[in-house]
């Protein structure tokens, strides 16, 4: 049998950022955000699936009152870059006219992704529209975005875990990882 999953969590790739780190920088963005928005209701949008884990811990770190809502899109299909078209696969419930926004993502590589979901959520009217990434690779920027809120630069490489997968696997690791 061959569990890939098991070679990752035996040390055979490395570690980017160690579940610890996340922790401590999702508390940080946490209490931020818990700040800029008191008095405001926020909307959370978590974008799935990547940013399931991120959005899940995100949201215990946050202590005022909110909405969390969830859309998922595609763009990588079972490859390592973008395929450049952004499809949505389970829209927003949420009402979003004059609300306050926030949308909840995993990582930015090309930016045609939230590029995408900046148009489409700006359509609905909302009072505020904001980003929080938890990684942002700078050397993959494709397109000009604005993200409000970065977890951690990293560099252009591949990675998987914490929510991330190659090829559908490997959301569930705790840690990020490189995979090349
Ligand atoms: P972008 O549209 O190129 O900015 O890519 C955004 C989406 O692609 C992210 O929300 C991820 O779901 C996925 N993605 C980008 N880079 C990686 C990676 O290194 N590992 C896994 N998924 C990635
Ligand atoms: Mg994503």
């Amino acid at each position: 049998m061959n569990n890939q999953t098991a070679q990752f969590l035996q040390g055979k790739f490395p570690v980017l950022l160690s579940a610890e780190k996340i922790r401590q920088r999702i508390q940080e963005l946490g209490r931020q955000l818990s700040q800029d928005y008191a008095g405001k209701k926020p909307v959370f949008i978590g974008v799935l699936n990547g940013g399931y884990m991120f959005m899940s811990d995100l949201m215990r770190e946050i202590t005022i009152d909110c909405e969390v809502d969830f859309i998922k899109i595609s763009s990588y299909g079972e490859a390592m870059q973008t395929t450049g078209v952004v499809k949505i696969k389970k829209d927003i419930d949420a009402h979003l006219e004059g609300r306050h926004v926030v949308v909840v993502e995993d990582i930015i590589d090309s930016g045609l992704s939230v590029n995408y979901l900046a148009e489409r959520l700006n359509a609905l009217a909302p009072q505020s529209l904001k980003f929080v990434a938890l990684l942002v690779k700078d050397g993959g920027k494709q397109v000009e975005y604005t993200c409000d809120y970065v977890g951690f630069h990293i560099p252009t490489r591949f990675v998987v875990g914490y929510g991330m997968d190659y090829a559908q696997l490997f959301r569930n690791l705790p840690q990020v990882y490189v995979m090349e």
